[in-house]
């Protein structure tokens, strides 16, 4: 069946697909020994991987400067399109000065495994601070993002790239759900309105909540963890997966719910990840994405409504998914259920919330967080975990 039979179509029209055919894939074997070298770190491979499958449509490999410039300045592809985050392959000038334009680059993963292929089109210098304050709204080398883009090479290389070969997630493998395989499974249920959800933190009830109040406007639910790179005192994602299984399992109707994982790195840009964010679960075939609290926040770099906020430079219709917003939830002894502030009477101290380093704090001692708070069983499983980890 036919994409234009889907909810919604995906980023510029199509998807886009780079995964070498198999004659492609012998051709590129071939030349290997020949090519020069470029080792990706995990995030560039992340992102070499959704360009190959379609996740960051239309984009068909690393950005040139024309639409860096039009990202960093304007959140716009040079081509009008939205994107909100550059999408870039970064070396050092020794490493450049070594690359032809109009060449092949083997691109490797960090293991030393050949992983891709790179056309290079062009090379060209950056300045790094421009970037950390226009995307990451800061300067401070303390930003995980701002971190990154600061210890990175100063050559971007840019041109279309070709992976090499779709291989089954090595921990993940049921949940490896391309957005051709994701869009194949909305229309077979005949979903017409997907709500995606982004998350890297274990499932609590605020999630839940929030989850099921679009739920109950939209036809199907696509939980969409990221299982990339991430900060290094974030919860590892096979725990992360756990918990979400547990809760699909006792609490969710499991057949208005798709669980996959999202192969990306976080940045941690706060509302321009927002958008960026969005913007993939559309190429899935989300046709409603979920913005809460702080969405893709680190420290209090943003304020807590910024990524909600941000939708609102863009032109209806402009960025054809639709966000659904949502305030910060928590459980109200008033009304004894969850809600927020639109929904419920309380004052602050009837309300249960806890914060990311209370919740590891009490499970670091083995202490069950209070039910109104998180799930006994996930909470069970992270104790468990953080237990495993220490020993
Ligand atoms: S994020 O970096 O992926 O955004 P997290 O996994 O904590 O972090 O959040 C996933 C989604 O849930 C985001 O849209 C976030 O805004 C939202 N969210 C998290 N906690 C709350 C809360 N207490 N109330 C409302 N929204 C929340």
């Amino acid at each position: 069946m036919s994409q234009s039979l889907d909810a919604i179509v995906p980023h510029g029209g199509h998807l886009i697909n780079r995964i070498a055919t198999p004659d492609q894939r012998q051709e590129f074997l071939d030349k290997a020994a020949h090519l020069p070298i470029v080792e990706l770190d995990e995030r560039s491979l992340s992102d070499l991987e959704l360009i190959a499958i379609g996740g960051f449509s239309p984009l068909t490999g690393f950005m040139g400067q024309a639409d860096y410039k039009t990202v960093v300045d304007q959140m716009h592809l040079s081509n009008g399109l939205p994107w909100s985050i550059p999408i870039t392959l970064s070396v050092s000038e020794e490493v450049a000065s070594n690359l032809k334009e109009g060449g092949l680059v083997r691109l490797d993963s960090p293991g030393g495994e050949f992983v891709g292929v790179l056309e290079l089109t062009e090379k060209y210098s950056y300045d790094k601070e421009t970037e950390a304050l226009k995307v990451y709204r800061t300067t401070d080398e303390k930003h995980p993002g701002v971190k990154v883009v600061y210890d990175q090479g100063g050559i971007n290389l840019a041109g279309p790239v070709w992976l090499l070969e779709r291989q089954s997630h090595p921990y993940f493998p049921k949940y490896q759900i391309d957005p051709a395989e994701s869009r194949a499974i909305f229309r077979e249920k005949g979903w017409k309105t997907i709500v995606g959800f982004q998350t890297r933190n274990p499932i609590h009830r605020a999630h839940e909540y929030i989850q099921k109040c679009a739920l109950e406007t939209v036809d199907g639910l696509f939980l969409h963890p990221l299982v990339g790179a991430t900060k290094s005192d974030d919860i590892p994602a096979d725990v992360r997966m756990r918990c979400y299984e547990i809760l699909i399992d006792h609490y969710y109707p499991k057949q208005r719910v798709i669980l996959a994982i999202n192969p990306a790195a976080m940045r941690y840009a706060g509302p321009r990840e927002a958008i960026f964010h969005a913007l993939v679960r559309k190429n899935y075939g989300c046709t409603h994405f979920i913005v809460g609290r702080d969405h893709a926040g680190v420290g209090d770099y943003y304020g807590t409504y910024d990524a909600q906020y941000i939708f609102d430079e863009f032109e209806p219709g402009e960025l054809g998914i639709t966000p659904m917003m949502f305030e910060h939830a928590f459980y109200c002894k008033v009304t004894e259920g969850m809600a927020t502030s639109k929904t419920s009477p309380s004052s602050p101290e009837q309300r249960v919330h806890l914060s990311g380093t209370k919740v590891r704090e009490l499970l670091r001692r083995g202490e069950l967080p209070p039910p109104e708070f998180s799930r006994p069983e996930v909470a069970n499983e992270l104790i468990k975990a953080m237990k495993t980890n220490n020993q």
